[in-house]
């Protein structure tokens, strides 16, 4: 009989949703779990709407205060699905009380935080993993293993672009990802730190960084009433947009390789287009959220009447990773299910005694280039990422 952790969870909105679905489905897909999740208490800081949450996601409890939760000795895990003003502060806190650390992406709003998040899970001794779940794509996870095996050669190009429009009306109004206090950046943060740790696992680390940022709309109309998420209210007065909507950078990585990356809250159209392409000397690869069952694959080593790129569909268990706990080959997977494959990674790697990827240590690197493209952008140059 497997061992429980108890969870508590901060943060009951968006991400609070993804995660709950994956604590509740993650020991009924993946029955070799070592460690079983007990959905204990949700946390927010509104009584009546969090109570809500606790019994529609399937929690025991609920509570307004998280300071209370990470000291509760009931609780085993902390995981934080709050905006990254108070990534650190929680995070320290549940280490602090012994507590292993699920973070949302990006682990922190400033390089420095992440520092001292990295350093205080590794003083107590707990799990840190930041919730970087693209990483558990199968598509992806096949990306990676043909570039281990090396078949399509050395990796020369990463071009990468994480797309998405929902703030360019004028009038949308000024939510917490528009505010740096709250956010730290803007496009930047939210949308190319996934592409930066994708690009950290898949091609290497990246040692210097050319980028710009733009802010398209400067001005926009204060919240009306209570802080909402995607779909919140404009009211009359306005205020100021203190992150990029925009940001464009180059890269090197260690191992010679180039990379272009591109995030946009404003490219019309383009709901959640998160794409990549990685070209080797011997084959190529192509990913592309809107298709994620998918991997477009261009290998030298094929026959050449039959050369060019293929479509492989990556859903079969036998030989695409986390897919034998699901369907039969051909039932496709979906986006939340990335979730319940990091809730699985996590749950077993507190088991074994290790941070699964991407740990706090992978967290801080993914900030310490998202400082760096923000140095460069405000008229740095060329900068390297603090990696120290
Ligand atoms: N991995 C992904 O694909 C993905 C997608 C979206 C967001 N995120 C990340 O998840 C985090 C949360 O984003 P979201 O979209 O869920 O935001 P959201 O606005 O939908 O939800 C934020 C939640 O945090 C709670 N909260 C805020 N301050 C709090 C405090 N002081 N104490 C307790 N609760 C507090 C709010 O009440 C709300 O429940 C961010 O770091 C974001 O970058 C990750």
């Amino acid at each position: 009989m497997a061992q429980t952790i108890g969870v508590g969870l901060i943060g009951y909105k968006f991400m609070g949703k993804a995660h709950s679905n994956a604590f509740r489905q993650v020991a009924h897909f993946f029955p070799d779990l070592a460690l079983r999740p007990e959905m204990k208490v949700i946390c927010g800081r509104n009584a009546a709407t969090v109570q809500e949450a606790a019994q529609q996601f399937g929690w025991q409890s609920y509570a307004t205060d998280w300071q209370q939760v990470v000291a509760r000795d009931d609780i085993g895990l902390i995981d934080v699905a709050t905006p990254g003003d108070i990534h650190a502060e929680i995070a320290i806190a549940a280490a602090a009380h012994g507590k292993h650390v699920f973070c949302e992406k990006p682990l922190a709003n400033t390089l420095q935080e992440a520092k001292d998040m990295l350093t205080a899970v590794q003083k107590a001794g707990v799990v840190g993993m930041v919730n970087f779940n693209y990483r558990r794509v199968p598509a992806i996870q096949l990306a990676k293993q043909l570039i281990d095996d090396g078949r399509i050669g050395q990796v020369y190009h990463w071009r990468a672009v994480y797309l998405q429009d929902w703030i360019m009306a004028p009038n949308f109004p000024l939510v917490w990802r528009l505010d740096k206090s709250v956010a730290g950046t803007g496009a930047l943060g939210d949308l190319g730190a996934h592409i930066i740790d994708l690009a950290r696992m898949l091609v290497g680390e990246i040692t210097t960084v050319c980028g710009m940022t733009e802010t398209f709309i400067k001005q926009r109309p204060k919240l009306a009433a209570t802080a909402g998420g995607l779909n919140a209210q404009a009211g009359a007065e306005m205020g100021e947009v203190t992150v990029d909507d925009a940001a464009l950078f180059l890269a090197r990585f260690a191992n010679g390789a180039a990379g272009s990356f591109e995030v946009t809250r404003f490219a019309k159209g383009r709901a959640n287009y998160n794409s990549f392409e990685i070209n080797g000397g011997k084959g190529s690869i192509v990913f592309n959220l809107e298709r994620m069952n998918e991997l477009n694959v261009y290998l030298d080593d094929d026959a050449p009447e039959v050369r060019g790129f293929r479509n492989v569909l990556a859903t079969d268990g036998g030989a695409h990773k986390y897919l034998s706990a699901w369907w039969p080959a051909g039932h496709i997977i979906g986006w939340e299910h990335t979730f319940t494959h990091g809730v699985y990674d996590l749950l077993s790697g507190i088991a074994a005694g290790q941070s699964p990827p991407a740990s706090f240590e992978d967290g801080m690197r993914c900030q310490a280039v998202l400082e760096a493209v923000t140095q460069s952008a405000a008229g740095g140059g060329w900068v390297e990422p603090d990696y120290s």
